[in-house]
């Protein structure tokens, strides 16, 4: 899977990027990540890419061309190498609240673009032109869509064949079947006076899985009794 990053900031995307598991995936070719420099396609002398809003108001606005130019070289590159028209996710506090759900859903998609904002926004006449999906990761507001298209990425590319060791683990974590995750312990045993439960050193397989079972349930109902209903 190949993930394309339109940024003004693709060496933040690529540094939050390139280390741990997805590190790893780059390396062993299990997805590919580009950051695309929005600013290589202005062709202002300086390289400009925002300017002051029509109608006034505090702020710049991010100009339709060189995102659009931005966009038009990713998605020539895609169709050339036969691949099919790619979804465009738009990373704005005004789009869908993104879920796990969702990560399932994108995860089946050969190629996507990531369109990251700054300032005041984009000038709507691109978005409007290209944008297939517009995505929120909380009713919070952030600097940009960086962090927001990082976030996406690592809970996507963890749900590629290959990319996590144990292909099953990704199936049995939090939110598989609408459920958190059961508490997990190492060793030792006994941590300032505090046991593991017993039932995890029993060697009952059953029972350990019943155990994490009910311990997944009560643990939803306290957290989040919301996923119950
Ligand atoms: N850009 C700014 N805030 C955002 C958010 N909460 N989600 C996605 N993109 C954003």
């Amino acid at each position: 899977m190949r993930f394309h990053v339109l940024t003004l900031f693709p060496e933040m995307v690529m540094d939050g990027l390139d280390t741990s598991i997805i590190g790893r995936a780059i390396k062993n070719e299990k997805i590919e990540i580009e950051a695309v420099n929005i600013r290589d396609y202005s062709k202002d002398k300086h390289k400009k890419v925002d300017d002051y809003p029509y109608g006034g108001g505090a702020g710049m606005v991010m100009q339709a061309e060189p995102v659009y130019l931005a966009y038009k070289a990713v998605e020539e590159k895609i169709l050339e190498r036969g691949g099919s028209k790619p979804r465009v996710l738009y990373m704005t506090p005004q789009g869908k609240v993104f879920h796990q759900r969702m990560a399932e859903e994108f995860a089946k998609e050969e190629d996507i673009i990531f369109l990251c904002g700054h300032y005041e926004g984009i000038d709507e006449r691109v978005l409007e032109m290209i944008v297939t999906d517009n995505v929120s990761i909380g009713d919070y507001v952030l600097t940009g869509g960086e962090l927001p298209a990082m976030v996406m990425i690592d809970s996507i590319a963890r749900l590629v064949d290959g990319v996590l060791n144990n292909d099953d683990s990704a199936k049995y974590e939090s939110f598989a079947n609408n459920l958190l995750e059961y508490p997990q312990y190492t060793r030792p045993e006994e941590f300032m006076g505090m046991k593991v439960p017993a039932v995890l050193l029993s060697g009952d397989h059953k029972k350990v899985e019943q155990w994490r079972e009910e311990e997944s349930i009560k643990r939803t109902k306290e957290r989040r009794p919301d996923l119950m209903e």
